[in-house]
């Protein structure tokens, strides 16, 4: 079971300053917290401009870049890593699509946001970038590793 835990999959999952200012953490945490996803790290920062540019590095050439990096600079962000089994994929079905318009009702972005430059929340798209976005915002000491009461009642 020791063994289990050490393999199962993580995430990082953040929650964006709109997200932050708008009210909307507890709401947001308990989607993933109900599904039976576990929190294994957590902390409200304010990114640098300089820091939010290494987490969007991937979209450098793309038009909304500075602005995307300037609105994560903006405010608290709250950086999160949930863990469990397809966290990553599933993660991103439980957030929705990219743009709040196009995302279904009962996905996050889908029921509280209306814009894509406001769109509350940010999943790894992979397990690659899972992998990278971890290390970029949380220290290896700063992930908790515990057992769950509750784990051997979803699993
Ligand atoms: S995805 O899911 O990676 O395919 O989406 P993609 O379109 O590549 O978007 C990657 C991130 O860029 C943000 N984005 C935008 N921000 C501002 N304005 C516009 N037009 C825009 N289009 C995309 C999008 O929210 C993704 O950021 P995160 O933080 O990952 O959600």
């Amino acid at each position: 079971q020791e063994a289990h835990a050490a393999e199962m999959e993580r995430t990082f999952i953040a929650i964006k300053p709109d997200g932050v200012q708008r009210g909307l953490i507890s709401e947001i945490m308990s989607r993933f917290e109900r599904k039976g996803y576990k929190l294994v790290a957590i902390k409200l920062i304010v990114p640098s401009k300089e820091f939010a540019e290494k987490h969007y590095h991937d979209l450098k050439e793309r038009p909304f870049f500075s602005g995307l990096c300037d609105f994560l600079s903006s405010g608290p962000v709250l950086a999160m890593v949930w863990e469990g089994e397809g966290v990553i994929k599933y993660g991103r079905k439980l957030i929705g699509a990219t743009d709040p318009q196009k995302s279904e009702p009962g996905t996050i972005r889908g029921d509280l946001a209306i814009v894509v430059g406001r769109n509350i929340i940010h999943g790894s798209d992979g397990p690659e970038t899972a992998k990278d976005e971890i290390a970029l915002w949380f220290e290896p000491k700063e992930l908790v590793s515990y057992t769950s009461n509750a784990e051997k009642w979803i699993y």
